[in-house]
């Protein structure tokens, strides 16, 4: 297996560019010297940096989210094309704090398809709200993903990730367990097989991401069948992004 993928998730900081140029050569001068100097990881950072950090960060940059919207005559949003041509290499689509600021799953389709049409790749993000003891969160969690990637190209499929995000786990103090995220991983992946068949489907990434810290960062890879992680917190910071990272190679 090649290395994990790890993500991180930079939300709305830092609060300046600068700071955000320091903290990617302060991460790529501590990878070199642990000899991790090649190791990919990715941020995704707020749209306004994305253009001066791909300079800085070839191929790891990309955007927290894409609006779904063709060139035209809507306020305040960047579709996939224009984060592509400003350096962004990937997309997260679906986090639970854009559906919480009520993206629809139409909306959420229509981001897709365009984010994989740009040659994007495009991380779309799943996870329950809250879990019940008769196991429906994964009828649900199938059922979210299956309406999403309905309509998707299955071609398209080489450049998809999944993160599977209980929102439970997001921003909390508690992650989820490695039984727990290893449960909800065979089951996306049993789904994906299905909408996308298995050659399409076998070789798609799914990370884990919830209150993922250094110390619990590999358990996620090693017991919990995730191929990375998605780490928000932690990655605001270079010392413990620098952590994860190491822990999980
Ligand atoms: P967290 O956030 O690591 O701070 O829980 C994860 C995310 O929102 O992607």
């Amino acid at each position: 297996m090649s290395n994990p993928i790890i993500i991180g998730n930079w939300k709305t900081n830092p609060d300046e560019l600068k700071t955000a140029k320091k903290f990617i050569s302060n991460l790529d001068e501590k990878l070199a010297k642990e000899k991790l100097g090649k190791f990919k990881y990715m941020l995704a950072v707020p749209d306004v940096f994305i253009s001066e950090l791909s300079k800085l960060s070839k191929g790891k940059i990309g955007s927290q989210n894409i609006s779904g919207t063709k060139l035209g005559q809507e306020t305040g949003l960047s579709t996939s094309s224009q984060a592509k041509s400003a350096g962004a290499t990937f997309t997260l689509i679906g986090h639970s704090e854009v559906r919480k600021r009520g993206e629809t799953i139409e909306e959420r389709k229509i981001k897709l398809e365009s984010s994989l049409k740009s040659k994007l790749i495009t991380v779309l993000c799943i996870g329950e709200k809250e879990r019940d003891s008769s196991g429906k969160y994964l009828s649900d969690l199938d059922r979210d993903l299956k309406e999403t990637l309905s309509q998707i190209d299955s071609q398209l499929a080489s450049n998809l990730m999944i993160a599977y995000e209980p929102i439970w786990a997001i921003g909390g103090e508690n992650s989820a367990t490695p039984a727990e995220c290893f449960e909800v991983i065979i089951n996306i992946r049993r789904g994906l097989y299905e909408i996308l068949g298995e050659k399409n489907a076998k070789d798609i990434q799914i990370l884990y991401g919830g209150t993922v810290n250094k110390d619990n960062a590999k358990s996620f890879i090693a017991e919990g069948g995730a191929n990375g992680l998605l780490v928000g917190r932690s990655s605001q910071d270079v010392k413990a992004f620098f952590e994860i990272i190491c822990s999980c190679n």
